[in-house]
C-alpha cells in the first residue's frame, strides 16, 4: 500500500467539490449559506433528512445517522478503504498525490504485491473467457444453468472455467511475462511432489474469484465439475495476499446494499452468495465454509449491523450459527437467524421455490435466542419429566444471556406452554442474564455501555449523553463564546471516553471541525458531522450556550434523583434539581427574548 504524504490528504481535500461529489448519487437543493439538503442516499426516504455542509466537507443524515467526511463518503459508496478514498478523490479532482519516501525493501515489496495482483487478474479474465468461450466448457455452462444461474450473475461474480489440461494457465501466464516463482506465489500453480516441476493448481473447475473491497482479485475458491473430482472444493494456499479467513466472498458487491440496509445476510457457499444476489438480496455475502473467524464476523460488522445468518440447516451450520453468536457477543451486533427449511441451503431454496419465497424467509429471520430455545426444545423429548428437565438444563446457558426484557418474557411462557409447567416455576429454575455493558446477551443486540456512541449519534438514547452533544453542538454554532468555554471546563464534565473525545477534538477545532479528523476514527468523524449539522440551525449566541450548559447538569440531576428514588436523599436532590431547572429556565426565557424578532 502507498504511503502519501500528509500534504496529499490536504490537497485533496482543498480541491473536493462536495456537492458535485454527493449529487453523483442524490439530487440535492441549497438550504442556507454552505448548506445543502437532499434525499440519503443510504436508506430509503421521501423528504430530504441529508445534509451536506459544503464548505467543511462533511456530510450527515438526521433520518439514519450517518455521516463523517468526504473520504467517509467515498468510503460507504466505493466500498474502498481509506487509502482507496484518498485516491479515488485525487483522481476525480485531479490532484497528484505524492508518495512518502518508502524505504527500498517496503517498495520491493509493494512491487511484487502489484504484480501478482496483476498476475490474479489476468488470470480471472482467462478463466472467464474459458467458461464462456470454449467448447470444453460447455458441461460447466451446462451446469451453471441448470443451477439456474443466470449469466448476467456469473457475469458480475467473474465466474469462469479452469480447462483440464496441466498447464494452459501456466503457458499464458508466462507468455505475459510472469515467472514460475510469480505464478507459484500467486497460488495458480503447485509443484509436482518428487520432481521440480510444477504445473496448474486449478483443472476442470468452476471458478469463483475472491475480490478485496476493491473488487480486485485475491484468490479462488474452485468447484468440482465430476462427481470423480475431490475434493469438491479447492481454494488458493493462504499466502501472499489470500487469507481465507479474513475475507467474506462477494463483500465488494455486496456492500453498497448491506450499508444501505445496515444489514448483511450470510451464507455458507459461493453458489448460495449468487443465488441469493441474483433473487434480489445483494446484500449478501459468504463465508467460504463453516470455520468463521473473528476477522470475518469485523468484516461483517463493517457491512452493517444486522447480521442475517442464512447458513445450511445442518448441525455445521447450527455449530457456526454459534460459533458467530460467541464471536459477536461484545460488538454491537445484532444476530438473527433465517429460519430456512429443512435440508435445504439458500442455492436450493431459490432454485427450487423462487426468489419471492427466499426474500419473504429472510424477511422472517428470527432473533438469534429464539431459534436458539426452538432448537433445544426441538432436540428434547418434552414427553418425559426427564426429558423436560433436561431441555431446561440445556435452556439454562441460553437464558442466562437474557437481560429482563420483553423478549426474554415471551420465550419464558414459550417455554413453559411446551413443557407443560407453570411459567412462575420454568421462570425459577432459569437463570437471568445481567443487565448491564459488560455481559451482553450471546447475539443479541448488547445494551450499549453507558456513553458509547450510539449508532445515530443525533438521537443519542440517554438525556444526559443528549445534553452533552446538544452543548457541543452549540459550542459549534457559537465558536467565540464556545472556545473560551470549553477550555475553561473540566473533562469530567462530559460523561464517558468517546465524549470525551469529542470534546477534545472541538476544543482544538472549534472553528474548522472537519480538520484533523484522525484517519482511524470514523465514529469520530460521523459524530462530528452531525454536531456540525445540528448547529446549523443553531444561533450564534453566549446565552444559549449557557443555557446548554445548565441543560447538562439538569438531566444529571434528573438522573440522581431517579437512580435514588425510594432512599432518603430525593428530598435533598429534588431541591438541588429546582435550583438548577430554576437558573435554566431563567437562560431559556433570556436566549428566547434574544432570538425573538424585533418589531
Ligand atoms: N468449502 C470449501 N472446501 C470444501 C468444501 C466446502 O472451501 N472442501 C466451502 C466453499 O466455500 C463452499 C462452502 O464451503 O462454497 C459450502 O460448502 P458446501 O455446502 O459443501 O458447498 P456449496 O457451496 O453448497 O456448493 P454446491 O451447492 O455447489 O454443492
Ligand atoms: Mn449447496
Amino acid at each position: 500500500m502507498p504511503r502519501y504524504t500528509p500534504d496529499s490528504k490536504d490537497k485533496v481535500l482543498d480541491a473536493v467539490d462536495m456537492v458535485a461529489l454527493v449529487s453523483i448519487r442524490t439530487e440535492l437543493r441549497r438550504a442556507g449559506t454552505g448548506r445543502y439538503m437532499g434525499r440519503c442516499p443510504f436508506h430509503d426516504e421521501r423528504t430530504a433528512s441529508f445534509s451536506v455542509d459544503s464548505e467543511r466537507k462533511l456530510y450527515h443524515c438526521f433520518g439514519c445517522g450517518v455521516g463523517g467526511s468526504a473520504f467517509d463518503f467515498v468510503m460507504a459508496t466505493e466500498g474502498v478503504d481509506w487509502v482507496g478514498s484518498l485516491e479515488s478523490l485525487a483522481q476525480r479532482f485531479g490532484v497528484d498525490l505524492e508518495v512518502a519516501d518508502e524505504d527500498p525493501r517496503a517498495a520491493e515489496r509493494r512491487r511484487q504485491r502489484e504484480r501478482l495482483l496483476e498476475l490474479l487478474e489476468r488470470a480471472a479474465g482467462f478463466y472467464e473467457r474459458w467458461l464462456w468461450e470454449s467448447a470444453e466448457a460447455q458441461p460447466a455452462r451446462t451446469y451453471l444453468t441448470e443451477r439456474g444461474l443466470d449469466e448476467a450473475t456469473l457475469r458480475d461474480y467473474r465466474v469462469g472455467y479452469a480447462p483440464s489440461a496441466w498447464d494452459k494457465l501456466l503457458m499464458a501466464g508466462r507468455q505475459q511475462g510472469f515467472g514460475n516463482k510469480e505464478l507459484f506465489d500467486a497460488g495458480l500453480a503447485v509443484r509436482a511432489r518428487g520432481e521440480g516441476r510444477i504445473y496448474d493448481r486449478f483443472r476442470r473447475r468452476i471458478m469463483f474469484p475472491l475480490a478485496d473491497a476493491k473488487g480486485r482479485i485475491l484468490g479462488f475458491g474452485a468447484r468440482a465439475l465430476g462427481a470423480d473430482q475431490q475434493p469438491k472444493y479447492i481454494n488458493s494456499a493462504d499466502g501472499e495476499l489470500f487469507h481465507k479467513g479474513d475475507h467474506v466472498f462477494g463483500a465488494h458487491l455486496a456492500r453498497v446494499h448491506a450499508t444501505r440496509a445496515d444489514q448483511v445476510i450470510v451464507a455458507e457457499g459461493y453458489t448460495d452468495v449468487l443465488a441469493l444476489h441474483q433473487a434480489g438480496l445483494k446484500n449478501t455475502v459468504g463465508i467460504m465454509g463453516t470455520a468463521l473467524t473473528d476477522r470475518q464476523i469485523g468484516e461483517l460488522a463493517k457491512l452493517g449491523q444486522t447480521v442475517l445468518l442464512a447458513l445450511d440447516p445442518d448441525s455445521a451450520g447450527h455449530e457456526a450459527m454459534v460459533r458467530a453468536a460467541r464471536l459477536a457477543a461484545g460488538r454491537r451486533l445484532e444476530l438473527r437467524v433465517v429460519p430456512l427449511p429443512a435440508g435445504l441451503d439458500p442455492a436450493d431454496l431459490v432454485q427450487q421455490q423462487g426468489a419471492e419465497a427466499a426474500r419473504r424467509l429472510v424477511e422472517a429471520s428470527v432473533p438469534f435466542v429464539r431459534f436458539q430455545v426452538e432448537r433445544e426444545l426441538a432436540v428434547g423429548d418434552l414427553a418425559s419429566a426427564e426429558g423436560k428437565d433436561r431441555a431446561i438444563a440445556a435452556l439454562r446457558p441460553v437464558f442466562a444471556t437474557l437481560p429482563p426484557s420483553a423478549l426474554r418474557e415471551e420465550l419464558l411462557a414459550h417455554v413453559a406452554d411446551r413443557v407443560d409447567l407453570a411459567p412462575s416455576l420454568v421462570s425459577s429454575w432459569l437463570p437471568v442474564g445481567g443487565d448491564r455493558a459488560g455481559a451482553a446477551p450471546v447475539g443479541g443486540r448488547p445494551q450499549p455501555p453507558p456513553a458509547a456512541p450510539a449508532a445515530r449519534p443525533s438521537q443519542a438514547a440517554n438525556p444526559v449523553a443528549r445534553a452533552e452533544r446538544a452543548f457541543l453542538a452549540q459550542c459549534v454554532a457559537a465558536p467565540d463564546a464556545g472556545e473560551e468555554l470549553l477550555g475553561s471546563l473540566a473533562d469530567d464534565v462530559f460523561t464517558g471516553e468517546f465524549m470525551r473525545r469529542l470534546a477534545a477534538h472541538l476544543r482544538r477545532h472549534l472553528r474548522a471541525p472537519a480538520e484533523g479528523l484522525p484517519e482511524d476514527d470514523a465514529d469520530l468523524r460521523r459524530a462530528i458531522a452531525a454536531l456540525v449539522a445540528d448547529a446549523q440551525s443553531l444561533e450564534d449566541s453566549p446565552v444559549a450556550l449557557r443555557r446548554e450548559l445548565a441543560a447538562i447538569e439538569l438531566a444529571r440531576a434528573e438522573r440522581e434523583m431517579s437512580l435514588a428514588s425510594g432512599t432518603g436523599r430525593v428530598t435533598e436532590l429534588r431541591a438541588q434539581r429546582d435550583r438548577i431547572k430554576e437558573r435554566w429556565e431563567q437562560l431559556l426565557a433570556q436566549s428566547l427574548e434574544e432570538t425573538a424578532p424585533a418589531d
